[in-house]
This record gives structure tokens, C-alpha cells and sequence, in this order.
């Protein structure tokens, strides 16, 4: 059995993910495989009550180590659960973040250590690492302004620019330093170009 390729999104809120991967999900399916379409922190029920306590403004701090180990625990559930048999069965999976969020998130918006990140991600899915990483990449005004129209930000969403601008860096940085994995999509265009990009990006999956 043909393992199936695991794709990626990623980019800070308001850039948007769901629609874009709902269209590549399209084209994959056209052409005859089956899909998973699953996101991060989350995927399964445990993963997803760990996304509720990681997402949640508690009452108690949340210190950032803690925040860490928290969407690699999700994770751990995600890929042993869900990713790694689907595409060992031969599915595509695509899911709304994963492991480039942490680096993001908490490497470059926390500041936590990148060596300490990739040597997470090594522990708990050295093997399973995405065929391809979509970025929707903006300018932090322009998510933040497309994402403050949801009601009740959560405790990412209720972040201060600056944070945003170290994560959107860092997952530039990311891409330019792994060319082979990263495509990058210029989210500022209208939402006919960013479709008709995914149409290009899902051609070349499909082909490969
Ligand atoms: P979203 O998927 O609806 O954008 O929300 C998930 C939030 O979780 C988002 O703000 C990014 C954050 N996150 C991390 O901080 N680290 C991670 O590893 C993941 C997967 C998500």
C-alpha cells in the first residue's frame, strides 16, 4: 500500500486557512484519493480537550513551557491516533497546523528555544514530517482585522500585534530555510488569485 501524502497549513489567524483547504481537499478527492482533513491542536477527543485548555482563558497562568508540552501532547495523540494510520492505510491527510504552529507560536512568539521545539517534534513524530506546508502568509494588521470580526477571542487570538509579528517572521523564516517543503501564498490577494494558486499547488501535488 502507497503511503498517502500529509499536507499542511499554516499562517497566523485571519489568513484563511478552512476555505483554502476545503478547495485543495476538493481537487484531491477529484482526483480519486481519500482525505482526512483534520487541524491542530486537536484531532481526536483527547487532543481536542487539550486544544480547549491550551485555547481557554482559565483562571490559572499558563506558563509558556507548559503551553509547549500541552500542543505536543495533542500532538502525540493526533499522530499516533489518527495521521500515521491513515496514511500508512494510504489516505491523504490535511491538516489546519501542526508542528510549524509550535515553532511559530511559541518558539518565535514566546520565545522559547527552537533546539528545544525540533527536539519535541523529533521525540513524538520523527518520522511522520509534512510531503508539503501550505503558508498563507499577511501583514499582521490584515489577519488581525479579518480575525477581530469573531466573537470572543481566545487566549492566542487575544494577543497583542508584536507577538504576531514574531510569529508571522518566524514562519517566514521557516519556509525560507526549507524551500523544498514550504510553498508560500500571498493571502493579501483577492480570493479568486489564492484559489487559483491552491489549483496550481494541488496539480503539482497530484502529478508528482
Ligand atoms: P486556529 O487553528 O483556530 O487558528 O487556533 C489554534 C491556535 O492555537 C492558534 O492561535 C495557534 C495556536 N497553536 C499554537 O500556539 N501552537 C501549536 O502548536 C498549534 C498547533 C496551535
Amino acid at each position: 500500500m502507497e503511503r498517502g501524502k500529509f499536507i499542511t497549513f499554516e499562517g497566523i489567524e485571519g489568513v484563511g486557512k478552512s476555505t483554502n483547504i476545503s478547495h485543495l481537499v476538493s481537487s484531491i478527492e477529484a482526483a480519486g484519493h481519500n482525505v482526512i482533513v483534520t487541524r491542530e491542536p486537536g484531532g481526536t477527543p483527547m487532543a481536542e480537550s487539550i486544544r480547549d485548555l491550551v485555547a481557554s482563558h482559565g483562571d490559572e497562568a499558563m506558563p509558556d513551557v507548559a503551553e509547549l508540552l500541552l500542543v505536543f501532547a495533542a500532538r502525540a495523540l493526533h499522530v499516533n491516533n489518527v495521521i500515521r494510520p491513515a496514511l500508512e492505510a494510504g489516505s491523504w491527510v490535511v491538516s489546519d497546523r501542526f508542528t510549524d504552529s509550535s515553532r511559530a507560536y511559541q518558539g518565535g512568539g514566546r520565545g522559547l528555544p527552537a533546539d528545544d521545539i525540533d527536539l519535541l517534534a523529533d521525540w513524538v513524530h520523527g518520522d511522520i514530517v509534512p510531503d508539503l506546508t501550505i503558508l498563507l502568509d499577511a501583514p499582521v494588521e490584515i489577519g488581525m482585522q479579518r480575525a477581530g470580526k469573531r466573537s470572543d477571542p481566545d487566549r492566542f487570538e487575544s494577543e497583542q500585534s508584536e507577538f504576531f509579528e514574531r510569529v508571522r517572521l518566524t514562519y517566514l523564516q521557516l519556509a525560507e530555510n526549507d524551500p523544498g517543503r514550504f510553498v508560500v501564498v500571498d493571502a493579501t490577494q483577492p480570493m479568486e488569485t489564492v484559489k487559483m494558486a491552491i489549483d496550481d499547488i494541488g496539480r503539482a501535488l497530484l502529478t508528482d
